[in-house]
C-alpha cells in the first residue's frame, strides 16, 4: 500500500453514516463488561474475543453481537460507549458521525430507558466536548420482533425524542422479515420530521431494497449491496439520490461476498449511485474508516480525486446541518 495514498485518506475529514454503537464498543470495553457480567457468554480474554469475532454467517453474527449488547446494563456504560466511540472516530479524522441505537433491544436486555438516554446524552455532550466530535442518533427498529418493535421504538424516539436523533432504521435480518410490515411506523417518524434509513440489501436480494424505498421512505439504505443486481434499481437509487451506506469489510467479514474484489462496489459508482463508505461494526469486524477508504481505493484502483468524492457523497447524504455540511465540504476543498 503506497504509503501517500494513507497519509491521504488519514488526512481527508470523514463522515460515518453507518455505525451500530453496540458494535463500536473496543475490544478493551468489551473485555472489561464481560469479566463484569461472567454469565452474559461474552469472552473475557482478548485473543479469545477476538475469535469470538469470527463469523460463520450472518445470522452467528446476530447472535453474537445481541451477546455483546446484553452486557450493557448501566447509563454509566452506554456513555463509556458513546465516548469510546468518539474518540476512535476522532482518530479517524471523522467528526461527524450518525450512530445506530437499538432502544427496544436495550429494554428487552433489562437496560432502563431513562438510563439509555442519560448515557447517550451525557456521552454525546462529552464526544463534542472531549473529542470535538458531533454525534447524531439513528433509532432502528430490530426487524426480527415484528411490528411491535416499530412501534414501540417509534413511540419511544417521538416521545423522548433525544438531542441529535435524526433518523428512524430498521436492522437485524433480512431473509422472512419483509421491510412492508414496518411502513406505518416509518410514515409516522417521517411526518414527525424524521428521516428514513433502514437496512435493506444486505442478506437479501434487490426486491427488499425496492420495498425499502416505495414502503419506508428510504432517503438512504443500509448497506444495499444486492441492489447491483438490478440495474432498473440502481437508475432509480442514482435517479433520485439515494446513497448507499456500504460497509464492504462487514459484508466480508460476515460472508456475504467472498472478498473485497468480489464486492459489487465498482458496478454501483459506475451507474452513479451514491456510495458512502461505512464501518457498521468497527472492532467485531477489525475495521476502521480510513481502513476502509484504503481497501477500496486499492482494490479499485481510484485516483485522489476519486476516494474524495466518497467523502463528499457522505456529507451531502448525511442529515448534518447545512452550516456543517458546508464546514466539511470546505475542510474536503482544502485536502483534495
Ligand atoms: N445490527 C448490527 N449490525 C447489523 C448489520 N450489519 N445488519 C443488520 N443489523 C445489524
Ligand atoms: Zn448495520
Amino acid at each position: 500500500m503506497p504509503e501517500n495514498l494513507r497519509a491521504f485518506v488519514a488526512a481527508l475529514p470523514k463522515v460515518e453514516l453507518h455505525v451500530h454503537l453496540v458494535g463500536s464498543a473496543s475490544m478493551r470495553t468489551v473485555t472489561r463488561l464481560a469479566r463484569r457480567h461472567p454469565d452474559a457468554g461474552v469472552p473475557a480474554d482478548p485473543a479469545v474475543l477476538r475469535r469470538f469475532y469470527t463469523f460463520r454467517d450472518f445470522d452467528h453474527f446476530l447472535t453474537v453481537y445481541w451477546a455483546v449488547q446484553a452486557l450493557l446494563r448501566s447509563a454509566a456504560d452506554i456513555h463509556e460507549l458513546v465516548v469510546g466511540l468518539a474518540r476512535d472516530l476522532a482518530a479517524q479524522n471523522c467528526r461527524y458521525a450518525e450512530v445506530t441505537v437499538t432502544p427496544y433491544n436495550h429494554l428487552l436486555d433489562g437496560l432502563p430507558g431513562d438510563d439509555l438516554l442519560a448515557g447517550l446524552a451525557s456521552g454525546r455532550a462529552a464526544a463534542a466536548a472531549e473529542h470535538g466530535v458531533e454525534l447524531a442518533w439513528c433509532f432502528d427498529i430490530p426487524g426480527e420482533k415484528g411490528p411491535v418493535a416499530g412501534r414501540e421504538t417509534l413511540v419511544f424516539a417521538l416521545r423522548n425524542r433525544p438531542e441529535g436523533l435524526v433518523s428512524l432504521g430498521l436492522g437485524g435480518p433480512e431473509v422472512g422479515v419483509g421491510r412492508a410490515q414496518f411502513a406505518p411506523f416509518f410514515t409516522a417518524a417521517r411526518e414527525a420530521g424524521l428521516h428514513s434509513v433502514p437496512h435493506a440489501g444486505e442478506t437479501s436480494g434487490p426486491a427488499t431494497v425496492w420495498s425499502a424505498v416505495h414502503d419506508l421512505g428510504a432517503e438512504r439504505i443500509g448497506h444495499g449491496t444486492s441492489s447491483a443486481a438490478d440495474p432498473r434499481l440502481l437508475a432509480h437509487l442514482a435517479e433520485h439520490r439515494i446513497a448507499l451506506e456500504v460497509c464492504p469489510t462487514s459484508n466480508v467479514r460476515t460472508r456475504q461476498v467472498e472478498s473485497l474484489a468480489a464486492h459489487p462496489i465498482r458496478r454501483l459508482l459506475d451507474h452513479g449511485v451514491p456510495v458512502t463508505l461505512n464501518t457498521d461494526d468497527p472492532p467485531m469486524f477489525g475495521a476502521t474508516l480510513n481502513g476502509e477508504y484504503l481497501a477500496v481505493a486499492e482494490t479499485l484502483g481510484l485516483r485522489r480525486a476519486e476516494v474524495a468524492q466518497l467523502a463528499r457523497n457522505a456529507v451531502h447524504a448525511s442529515f448534518a446541518e447545512d452550516t456543517r455540511k458546508q464546514a466539511l465540504l470546505a475542510q474536503l476543498g482544502g485536502v483534495a
